[in-house]
C-alpha cells in the first residue's frame, strides 16, 4: 500500500456508504503544498432527477458542478485516491465515518453509533442558484478564460463570474419562453467585447431554458476582441450558433432579434443597443450601462442658470464627481422613461452587488405596453426640459419617439 493510500476495505465502505440509502454528504480536506483543497458531495434533485453536487474549495477559489451516477462515482475515486494528510467525514442517516489520515500516512477511522436522521434530498434550487452552476459549465469557463484548466474560478475573475451569473439570472425565465422552443430564438449582444456574456448566454438559454434553436450574435468594432470571440466559439464547436460581427452598432442590422443586451457598452453604444432592440422589435431589451460622457458636455452650463432651472445645483455641479454621478442617474431616468413611452416596460435594477461592479445598473425593458402613455411622456418632458438637455437617445430614435411627444409639446 502505498503512503496516504486507504485500506481497500475502507474504501470500498465508502462507496457503499456514498451510493447506499441515506447518504448526506462527503467532504473531505487534504493539505497539499500548504494550501488546504476541501471537496464535498452531496445528492440533490435537479428537475425531479436525482444527481450528486460538488463543491472544490482551494484558497479563495470555489467551484461547484453537478454529476450524474456515473461521473460522481469517477469523482468519489479520486477524492479516496487523494494524497496528503486528510480529514474525511461521510455523514449518512444511520450514523457516521471519519477518517484521519497522518502527515506520516497512517489513517485513523471512527465511526459514530447507528442512529436515525432525516435525509431528505433537497431540491437543488433552493441551495444554490447560479446558473452557470445549473449545468456543467467547466468548458466554458475555461474557454472564456474566467476558470483554469481544472474547472477552479480564477480569483481575479471572481467579479466578472458574478456579473455573468447575475445577468443570466435577469433573462426572461423558462416559463416566459415556452412558447419559443421550436422557432430560432435570436440574442443580439452589443459591445461584446471577448463574449463571456454571450457564450454563457448561449448555454443557459439552452441547458437551462431548454430554448432547442438559439443564435447569438455579438457585435464590437475592436478587431482584436472579435478574433479572440471566434476562436473562442471554434475552441466550443459552436462558429454556427455563436457568431460575431467587426462593426461599430450604428452600422449594424438584422431582420430580427428576439432578445438584445449589452453589458457594460461605453457611452452612448447603450443607447444604441437600446434604439437597435427598439427597432428590431426585441421584446426583450437588457442592458447594463457604462460610463455616460454625453449628458456631461450639456449639463455644465445648468449651474449658471437662475434659481428653478438648474442654478440650485450649482454647489453639486461645481464638484465633477458629484456631476458625472447626477449625469448617470438623469441619463438612466431618460433612457427608462424613453423605452417606457415606446412601448417597453422597463425597470432599473441592481442586477449585481456593487462589490463585483460599481456599475451595477440594469435597465430591463420588456415589450408590453401601450406606446405614447401619457403619464411617461409628461414626466420625461418636463425632466428633460427643466435640465434644458436633449438625451442622445431622444435624437436617436427621431420619430418613433418623437411623434409621441409632439402630441403633448
Ligand atoms: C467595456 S467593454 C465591455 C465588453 C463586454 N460586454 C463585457 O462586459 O465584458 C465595451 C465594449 O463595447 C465596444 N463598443 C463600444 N462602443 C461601440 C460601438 N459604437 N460599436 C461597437 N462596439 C462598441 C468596445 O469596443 C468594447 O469592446
Amino acid at each position: 500500500m502505498e503512503k496516504y493510500e486507504l485500506d481497500s476495505s475502507l474504501a470500498e465502505e465508502i462507496r457503499s456508504r456514498v451510493f447506499g440509502e441515506g447518504f448526506i454528504k462527503i467532504v473531505q480536506s487534504v493539505k497539499r503544498g500548504g494550501e488546504k483543497f476541501t471537496i464535498s458531495l452531496r445528492p440533490v434533485s435537479i428537475g425531479g432527477e436525482k444527481r450528486f453536487q460538488a463543491e472544490m474549495r482551494e484558497g479563495r477559489s470555489v467551484q461547484v458542478k453537478n454529476f450524474d451516477m456515473p461521473g460522481a462515482a469517477e469523482g468519489l475515486d479520486e477524492i479516496i485516491a487523494q494524497k496528503g494528510a486528510r480529514e474525511l467525514h461521510l455523514i449518512t442517516a444511520s450514523g457516521d465515518l471519519h477518517v484521519r489520515t497522518t502527515k506520516k500516512g497512517r489513517s485513523l477511522v471512527s465511526r459514530s453509533k447507528p442512529m436515525e436522521r432525516d435525509a431528505a434530498v433537497r431540491p437543488h434550487d433552493k441551495i444554490k442558484n447560479l446558473p452557470l452552476t445549473s449545468f456543467d459549465s467547466a468548458a466554458l469557463l475555461e474557454a472564456v478564460g474566467i476558470a483554469v484548466a481544472n474547472g477552479a474560478i480564477r480569483a481575479s475573475m471572481r467579479p466578472k463570474y458574478d456579473q455573468v451569473n447575475d445577468f443570466l439570472r435577469e433573462l426572461p425565465q423558462a416559463e416566459d419562453l415556452k412558447a419559443r422552443k421550436t422557432e430560432t430564438f435570436t440574442v443580439v449582444d452589443c459591445g461584446c467585447g471577448k463574449a463571456y456574456l454571450k457564450f454563457a448566454m448561449y448555454f443557459h438559454l439552452t441547458r437551462n431554458c431548454g430554448l432547442g434553436n438559439v443564435k447569438v450574435i455579438g457585435v464590437d468594432r475592436r478587431s482584436d476582441v472579435i478574433d479572440a470571440a471566434r476562436k473562442t466559439a471554434k475552441d466550443l464547436g459552436l462558429e454556427d450558433k455563436v457568431v460575431f460581427e467587426e462593426c461599430d452598432l450604428a452600422a449594424f442590422d438584422v431582420e430580427k432579434a428576439d432578445m438584445v443586451t449589452s453589458l457594460h457598452a461605453c457611452d452612448t453604444a447603450t443607447d444604441e443597443a437600446l434604439a437597435k432592440g427598439a427597432e428590431w422589435k426585441a421584446r426583450w431589451i437588457l442592458s447594463a450601462p457604462c460610463c455616460q460622457h454625453e449628458l456631461q458636455k450639456n449639463l455644465g452650463s445648468a449651474a449658471k442658470r437662475p434659481i428653478g432651472s438648474g442654478g440650485e445645483f450649482a454647489g453639486l455641479l461645481r464638484q465633477s464627481i458629484l456631476r458625472e454621478r447626477l449625469c448617470d442617474i438623469l441619463t438612466d431616468a431618460y433612457r427608462a422613461l424613453i423605452m417606457r413611452i415606446i412601448g417597453y416596460r422597463t425597470q432599473t435594477i441592481e442586477f449585481v452587488s456593487r462589490e463585483a461592479t460599481a456599475k451595477n445598473i440594469m435597465l430591463k425593458c420588456e415589450y408590453g405596453l401601450k406606446p405614447g402613455l401619457g403619464e411617461s411622456v409628461g414626466e420625461y418632458l418636463s425632466l428633460r426640459d427643466y435640465w434644458q438637455v436633449k438625451p442622445f437617445l431622444e435624437e436617436r430614435l427621431g420619430p418613433m419617439l418623437s411623434r409621441h411627444l409632439e402630441k403633448y409639446s
